[in-house]
This record gives structure tokens, C-alpha cells and sequence, in this order.
């Protein structure tokens, strides 16, 4: 057995993905709502109105939870449903909060441990209208504290929170690719900064400061007898070489992990940003004051690893673009040997490679001094998978097998590698809204059919997991 007896391991969601309900028991609308209603932003103008409907159905999904043996559960919390208009001065929604205290009382009656995350990317609307959202460095940590504290008094029963989820993707594809809420692209002409070019870095900034802020909060007046924890959850692809004999592209691997990782990680474990983007963005990366770097520095108790694929990366010659947020580098599926990382699949970016969550868990420990890792996602869509029937949709063997290799891949880590691995949450309980992509993408573990009543289906994956994690566990 290759992992320890207290493992943790279950499912991921986010709140906008699957809760639906979206102006249902007075929640205020989020950004992605907004975002949303932009013609050409999602694939068939889906939106996040009904969803999987999770909002009303939180007893099914207890219920398909407990079926697969799950044993923690990871969601996120709607801030627009706690405090609709979202500052610290602006009323708190009862009901909203009301209900997920009793989803984690539910949850914990089932014996299922909540995993809570505060932001999965569903800013309230009026936050980003009022003072321009994680753009504002007073005002967006400060009311982030106000909600995080909000919700830390309403549900103590909750042991285990994660503050942020991907801040890379909150930056990068919000603030400099436009793919995400609030959908600024790095060459607006007006930005509430002044300069478009410096959004991604300011926001990543800001969220840094923000999480830190919540942490404190937590640490000081709600940590009960040092039993609860608090950390980040952050991006994390991992890199080979695209030629192993150029040592320019050896060193783009660090780069690029640097750029997508790092950047927060190193200011939370050493309290500064990588020299690698300190080089390439000279002064449009902010400054920590001291304040700040005391909030951030040390401010977690776990690491929250997301992964799913990994890329072949070749270095670029010159300087980088002021738009560049990669490092200085592409990426590519085949490196110059004519070897291919992975399958594809639905999704652009992601193809499967074990060894490569192996060696970003391995990557990561050494980086960061061993800290407790929890797999906060891991999973994969499939080429084609929305237009089969089906029946043929829950057989599911390239999901079941890519959940197989990654999960001996993590045993590995921690078995033969010593890393320090306590749990882990496959993205997704559910097919659900995948951002950008609508409901065309599905990254479920159940098949949801939006059509017919949100009936949810195990696929195989399923089905597979309690069996293979039961393989993987030592037996207490
Ligand atoms: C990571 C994100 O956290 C999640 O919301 C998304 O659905 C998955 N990646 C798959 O793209």
C-alpha cells in the first residue's frame, strides 16, 4: 500500500459551475453572470443560470457523494449569495449563508469532510463596478477579509479552507486574455489602473494580499486549538524540455513553471516574487511594502495543487512582448524528437501525462521545503465525449484510465519519493459549466443531463474511484 491510512481522497466543484439558482433566495449577481450575457464570450451563450441546479438539489448530491465513498468534498462558496453587493459595509444575505451552513451540517452527518473555497471566481458584480474589482489594492483585500471572516463565523464545523482558487487564471486570462470575467485583454485603451499592460500582475497581487488578509483572520480569531487549516489553490501544468540537450530550454521549464506557480507560491514560502519575473517585468510586477509581505509570507498551512496536463516548452530569443505573461517561451504537444505528450482532448490545453503530476509534485516539494500537499483537482475532458450517446458516455474508459495512472503517479510521489500528499479531489463530482466552453466540455465523474431533469449518472470513473483508492490506501 502506497499511501497513508489517513488519506484523504473525493470530488471537486466550484459554486457558478453547478449551483444554478442565480437569482434565487436574494444573491446578487457575480461578474461571470455579467460576463455571461456578453455576446461571443461563452460557447452558445450558455450562461450559469440553472446549471446542474445543485442550489436546490444539495441532498441528491450528498447522497451521490456517499454512493461513491467519497470521503471530503471540495466546493466553493457563491460571495454574491452571502453578501450580494459584496463589501464590508453592504448587507449580509441570511439565506445564502444559511444555506451553506446546513450543506456542511448535511455534509459532515453523511461523514463527508468539507474542503470550503472562498473564490472560485465569481467576484459580486458590484465589487467590480464600484472600485474595479481585484484591481483595487486597498479596497478588494479589505473586503475580502470582511466576507472571509463572515463566513469562517458562520460555519467553525468546517476544518479545512482554501482562500483562492488558480489566482493565474484570475489574472492572466481575466485581466490579459480577456477568456474570463471580467474579460480585459492587456491592450485596453482604458483601464481603472491607468495602464491595461499592468492589470494581471496588479490583480495577482492584490489576490495575494487578499488571501494573506483572510489567513490572518483565520489564524487569529478563529483557528480552534490549531485543528483547522488554511491554504491556496494554485495552477500548476508541469514542463519538459522541447530539446533536452539545449540548455536554453531547460532553464524555459523553470521559467515557465515560475511564471504560472511561482508567482504567488514563492511569496507565500519566501516573501518574493521569482527572479525570472522580476527580470522580464522590471517594475510593472508591484512592489511588496512591508505590511504586505508580513500577510503573505508564511500564510500557508497547506499547499492547494490543481493539475492536468503538461507541456513541451522552447525558449524564444529576445525580448519578451510586453504583453507576455509565459516567460518568455511556447509551448508545445511534440518536442524535437517527434514525441507527443499526451492525447488530446476537449479541452485545447490539456493532455494527459502521469509522470509529469509525478514530477510537479516532486518539483514542488523540493521547491517549498516538503509542505502538506492536498490534489485540489485533477481530472480530464474527452475528445468528442458531449456528442456520444449515452450510454457510451458512461463506459468512460479514457477518464478511468487517466484517473488510474495519475492516482499510481501521486502513490508514487509519496511512496518512493517521499512527498508529503494528503489528499485528493478529482475535478469534477459532475459534468458542469466549464467557463468559456458552456456545457460542451464535460469534466464530470457523473453525467449530467441537463435535458432530462439533471438526472445524475456515475460513468466509470465513477464507479472506479473508491475501488482504486481503497487499492492504494493502507487499511488502518
Ligand atoms: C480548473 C478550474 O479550477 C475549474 O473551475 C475548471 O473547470 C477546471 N480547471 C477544468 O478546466
Amino acid at each position: 500500500m502506497s499511501l497513508p491510512s489517513d488519506f484523504l481522497w473525493g470530488f471537486a466543484t466550484a459554486s457558478f459551475q453547478i449551483e444554478g439558482a442565480t437569482k434565487q433566495d436574494g444573491r446578487g449577481p457575480s461578474i461571470w453572470d455579467t460576463f455571461c450575457a456578453v455576446p461571443g464570450k461563452i460557447a452558445h451563450g450558455a450562461n450559469g443560470d440553472i446549471a446542474c441546479d445543485s442550489y436546490n438539489r444539495t441532498a441528491e448530491d450528498i447522497e451521490l457523494l456517499k454512493k461513491l465513498g467519497s470521503k471530503c468534498y471540495r466546493f466553493s462558496l457563491s460571495w454574491s449569495r452571502i453578501i450580494p453587493l459584496g463589501g464590508r459595509n453592504d448587507p449580509i444575505n441570511q439565506k445564502g449563508l444559511d444555506h451553506y451552513v446546513k450543506f456542511v451540517d448535511d455534509l459532515l452527518e453523511a461523514g463527508i469532510t468539507p474542503f470550503i473555497t472562498l473564490y472560485h471566481w465569481d467576484l459580486p458584480d458590484e465589487l467590480d463596478k464600484r472600485y474595479g474589482g481585484l484591481l483595487n489594492r486597498t479596497e478588494f483585500p479589505l473586503d475580502f477579509e470582511n466576507y472571509a471572516r463572515v463566513v469562517f463565523k458562520a460555519i467553525p464545523k468546517c476544518k479545512n479552507w482554501i482562500t483562492f482558487n488558480e489566482p493565474w487564471c484570475s489574472s492572466i486570462l481575466a485581466y490579459s486574455t480577456g477568456f474570463f470575467a471580467p474579460g480585459h485583454t492587456s491592450d485596453r485603451k482604458k483601464s481603472p489602473i491607468g495602464d491595461s499592460s499592468r492589470e494581471p500582475w496588479i490583480a495577482g497581487h492584490n489576490l495575494l494580499v487578499a488571501h494573506g488578509r483572510a489567513v490572518k483572520v483565520y489564524r487569529e480569531e478563529f483557528k480552534p486549538n490549531d485543528k483547522g487549516q488554511i491554504g491556496i489553490t494554485l495552477n500548476g501544468d508541469y514542463t519538459y524540455p522541447w530539446d533536452p540537450e539545449d540548455p536554453a530550454d531547460v532553464e524555459a521549464c523553470n521559467r515557465k513553471i515560475e511564471f504560472a506557480i511561482s508567482w504567488f507560491a514563492d511569496p507565500i514560502y519566501f516573501g518574493k516574487y521569482p527572479d525570472s519575473m522580476l527580470k522580464q517585468l522590471g517594475d510593472r510586477l508591484p512592489t511588496f511594502t512591508d505590511e504586505e509581505r508580513g500577510l503573505v509570507q508564511g500564510s500557508n498551512d497547506f499547499y492547494g495543487m490543481n493539475h492536468y496536463t503538461a507541456d513541451y516548452v522552447k525558449h524564444k530569443t529576445g525580448t519578451a512582448p510586453e504583453d507576455d505573461f509565459l516567460g518568455n517561451l511556447e509551448t508545445m504537444s511534440y518536442n524535437k524528437a517527434g514525441d507527443c505528450i499526451g492525447p488530446e482532448t476537449q479541452s485545447f490545453w490539456l493532455r494527459p501525462n502521469p509522470e509529469g503530476f509525478r514530477a510537479l509534485i516532486n518539483w514542488l516539494s523540493k521547491r517549498y521545503g516538503y509542505p502538506p500537499i492536498y490534489v485540489t483537482e485533477n481530472g480530464t475532458s474527452i475528445k468528442g465525449e458531449n456528442d456520444l450517446p449515452k450510454d457510451d458516455i458512461l463506459k468512460d474508459g479514457f477518464r478511468t484510465k487517466y484517473f488510474h495512472d495519475y492516482a499510481h503517479a501521486l502513490a508514487d510521489a509519496v511512496s518512493k519519493d517521499g512527498c508529503n500528499v494528503k489528499g485528493y479531489m478529482a475535478w469534477s463530482l459532475m459534468d458542469n459549466f466549464e467557463w468559456a466552453e458552456g456545457y460542451e466540455t464535460r469534466f464530470g465523474c457523473c453525467h449530467v443531463d441537463y435535458e432530462n431533469g439533471q438526472v445524475r449518472t456515475p460513468k466509470e470513473s465513477a464507479k472506479k474511484m473508491k475501488p482504486l483508492f481503497d487499492s492504494l490506501i493502507a487499511k488502518s
